[in-house]
């Protein structure tokens, strides 16, 4: 699949099979993603471009990097938040913007509530931040937000991708790369993941 990255690093996969588990109760729910989102992290900053810079070590003038552009990262409201503070911590300069989206349970569409975002992305590397990607409803709707704000450079993490929705993406936004822990079979008549791990917003939130 183009641009679709499947971390299968053994942490992760690990860290996954611990979520997909019903009888993981959300205080655990919340450690464990919040854990694998910062695993996953890595992978999505990978091609992140790099300047060089020189700066003067206690000893000696020394070559080195740094990040080319800031940092701004975009969790979907409510379950993206359980993958935000971890990587806030390993991207401690970086900074935050917010979309709500809540998707309607017949319908499946996925209805705007909140907005937060810098006005102009252009300069910026985004990272876009859900832990489901089912029918790729909400992925459109917050890249369409993304784009009216100039973003140029997205990378969409997800922990758990449905064919479904990733094709949808790739429908609007052929070039978007996509990061999941895993790839699951289908969604089934409700727009749920299978296997999935359920609600993800009410297995971190308890409701
Ligand atoms: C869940 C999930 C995604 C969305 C994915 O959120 O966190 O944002 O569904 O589904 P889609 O690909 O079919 O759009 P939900 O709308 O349930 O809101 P919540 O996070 O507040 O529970
Ligand atoms: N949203 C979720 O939280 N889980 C799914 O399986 C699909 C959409």
């Amino acid at each position: 699949m183009k641009d679709v990255t499947i971390i299968s690093h053994p942490l992760v996969q690990h860290n996954l099979t611990r979520l997909r588990d019903a009888s993981t109760d959300p205080q655990e729910f919340r450690r464990v993603l919040s854990e694998v989102a910062a695993l996953m992290l890595y992978e999505a900053t990978r091609s992140f471009a790099i300047r060089k810079v020189s700066v003067t070590t206690p000893l000696e003038p020394a070559g080195g990097y740094q990040l080319e552009h800031d940092v701004v990262l975009v969790p979907v409201l409510r379950a993206g938040l359980g993958m935000l503070d971890s990587i806030l911590q390993l991207i401690p300069h970086a900074r935050v913007g917010f979309i709500g989206l809540k998707r309607e349970e017949t319908t499946l569409k996925a209805n705007f509530y909140h907005k937060s975002l810098p006005p102009d992305l252009s300069d910026s590397e985004v990272i876009l931040i859900d832990p489901m990607l089912a029918t790729g409803g909400s992925a459109v709707a917050a890249m369409d937000l993304l784009t009216e704000h100039h973003a140029k450079r997205v990378r969409l993490v997800s922990l758990v991708a449905a064919p479904e929705g990733i094709e949808r993406v790739r429908k609007s936004y052929p070039n978007l790369p996509i990061l999941t822990a895993a790839v699951d079979r289908c969604l089934n008549e409700k727009g749920y993941i299978l296997p999935g791990l359920g609600d993800a917003g009410d297995r971190l939130f308890g409701v």
